[in-house]
């Protein structure tokens, strides 16, 4: 097989919040495409980083008496315990405050500004005279133009769902210092992305060139529209002091945007990596690269990715992304996590309320296609297919069948058997399984893992081992039945092995085999080499515990 070599990134979480089963949907999708990918044999890199940058993580950090870089330096050990704690397997976990993103950062903007896209303007904005500082439109608040309701944002009103733009606002006030903004001009940098040369660079990118979701295709179609008619603007990429970020370099006083420093963040965190491991950072990002580059991410910060981060990257000099793959939002219960119903649930959680988190790996995985549909955790559904798939269906043939091996046979298999035509028909179903993770259809590939397991479980049942088992003279029929139910164990345990790889490894323990590769499923269990006795791999989901989770998230 052609062996690829593959750069992974998911979305950077912002360094002022906790990670919660939204993030994790997003971070468990990638993971399990990677980790697919590692079981392939292809060179794999998976990176992230925490976003660090902007007005929000700034007056944050004010608040809790700390300097910015005292802040994030300690979201960051929270954010790496829950991804550690979830099994989230990154190559390397940095942050956009580096040396390195500042480097990157800096020189790409130069790039950008030599080759005539960079333009200044003077705009003017919201100032809160009492802070001195711009005011980003959430730091707006004002009484709603329309219904008259007190306390509303500057975009919409949450009672009377009006949207409307901040200048409308009635007596409109800084949520920093509660002063009445007011009107201040300064001079901001734009890149020009409405330069003939991008909008014909993003219209051969998105409409021609990468092979986007035919939802995000449709979307960037409104936007960059037909020669001659996009709809591109301008895309304003600096800000004023005081600004948590990177100082503009020909610009004293102005910053990047968070969000322009932020996707190159996803090459810093690489660039750091390359450096610790001697891996060549210029063969994998030059513009001419042949190797092959994918970002996850949410449906909401698609155009991020796939307008101006490609046209940054594109007329810097680097590769752009090979592709870009957007998933839906999480839903609780088919609403909205709420904070009040307790289902806002954090990652940490999920650890202290003593839930495993590969049960939610395995029920993210169950729900996930290659869409931006969003998806739904339905806690009793949740409990249910944990209980009667995972563990019913899968966990159990294990324990069907491995105690007779141990205690009978020394733990040894029955060469005979190890082609059983039940066996060579669960082998057959590799490339089915594997089309479905390499194109991101896990809700797919589960179900067939799972009818797989059925029948597996449909042939104990016919034969019955713990029958076999008190008959003189059958021996050899106990270690055959036995041997197909353990080695189609192992098949399912290597399809499944993305998914729930902390289980997995409890499975190569216990086999007595070495990490499973997808091209081991051609292989078999050894007849020489014992397995061991069986210890309980994974526990059904007592629905107690959810009612503990909800508790411990109410607010
Ligand atoms: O929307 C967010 O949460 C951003 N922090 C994602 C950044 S992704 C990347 F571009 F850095
Ligand atoms: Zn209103």
């Amino acid at each position: 097989m052609l062996m690829r070599r593959i750069l992974v990134t998911s979305a950077l979480p912002y360094a002022n919040g906790q990670i919660h089963i939204g993030h994790l949907v997003e971070y468990i999708q990638t993971d399990i495409w990677v980790r697919f990918q590692r079981m392939r044999g292809h060179e794999i890199h998976y990176v992230g980083a925490d976003d660090t940058h902007g007005t929000p993580i700034m007056l944050r950090a004010e608040k809790e008496g700390l300097t910015p870089q005292e802040l994030i330096a300690r979201v960051w050990q929270e954010h790496k315990r829950d991804f550690d704690d979830f099994l989230v397997s990154f190559d390397n976990y940095y942050s956009t405050d580096s040396a390195e993103n500042r480097e990157l950062s800096q020189a790409i903007y130069l790039k950008l500004r030599d080759a005539g896209l960079i333009e200044k303007r003077a705009i003017e904005q919201a100032y809160d005279p009492v802070k001195e500082m711009f005011l980003p439109d959430r730091f707006i608040k004002g009484e709603c133009p329309k219904c008259g309701a007190k306390d509303q944002y500057g975009d919409s009103c949450e009672k009377c769902g009006a949207t409307y733009s901040p200048t409308d606002l009635k007596n409109p006030f800084s949520v920093v210092s509660g002063a009445t903004p007011i009107k201040k001009v300064s001079d901001h940098y734009f890149f020009k992305l409405s330069d003939p040369r991008c909008e014909n660079f993003l219209r051969e990118w998105t409409q021609v060139k990468t092979p986007l979701q035919a939802e995000a295709r449709n979307k960037m179609k409104e936007w960059v529209g037909e020669p001659g008619d996009s709809k591109l603007g301008d895309w304003d990429i600096s800000r004023d002091a005081p600004y948590f970020g990177f100082e503009i370099p020909d610009a004293p006083g102005k910053y990047f945007y968070v969000w322009l420093d932020a996707p190159i963040g996803y090459y810093a965190s690489f660039k750091n990596l390359c450096d610790k491991k001697g891996l060549d950072f210029d063969e994998w990002t030059r513009a001419d690269s042949e190797t092959e580059m994918y970002h996850f991410i949410g449906k909401d910060i698609l155009y991020f990715h796939t307008l101006f981060w490609p046209a940054t990257l594109e007329f810097s000099g680097y590769r752009t992304p090979s592709n870009v793959f957007a998933h839906g939002f999480l839903t609780v219960d088919g609403e909205k996590m709420s904070k009040s119903r307790g289902t806002f649930i954090t990652a940490h959680s999920v650890i202290t309320e003593g839930l495993n988190p590969e049960w939610f790996r395995y029920y993210f995985a169950a729900k996930l296609n290659a869409s931006m549909e969003d998806i739904d955790l339905n806690l009793q559904d949740f409990t249910a297919r944990v209980n009667s798939d995972l563990v019913g269906k899968y966990i159990n043939i294990a324990s069907r069948s491995a105690g007779f091996l141990v205690k009978r046979f020394n733990g040894l298999v029955d060469e005979t058997a190890l082609q059983d035509e039940l066996l060579v028909h669960l082998r057959h179903a590799n490339t089915e399984i594997a089309n479905y993770y390499e194109d991101r259809e896990f809700a797919k590939a589960l179900r067939r893992i799972m009818e797989l397991a059925d029948q597996v479980n449909a042939y104990v049942d016919a034969n019955k081992p713990w029958e076999i088992a008190k008959q003189e003279g059958q021996d050899a029929q106990l270690q055959k039945v036995c041997t197909i139910t353990l080695e189609a164990f192992r098949i399912l345990s290597l399809y499944l092995k993305p998914v729930i790889p902390r289980v997995a490894t409890g499975v190569e323990e216990f086999l007595n085999i070495a990490p499973m590769q997808w091209a081991d499923v051609d292989q078999t269990l050894s007849t020489t080499r014992a397995i061991r006795a069986y210890s309980h791999l994974m526990q059904r989901v007592d629905p107690k515990l959810i009612d503990a989770l909800l508790a411990a998230n109410q607010a």
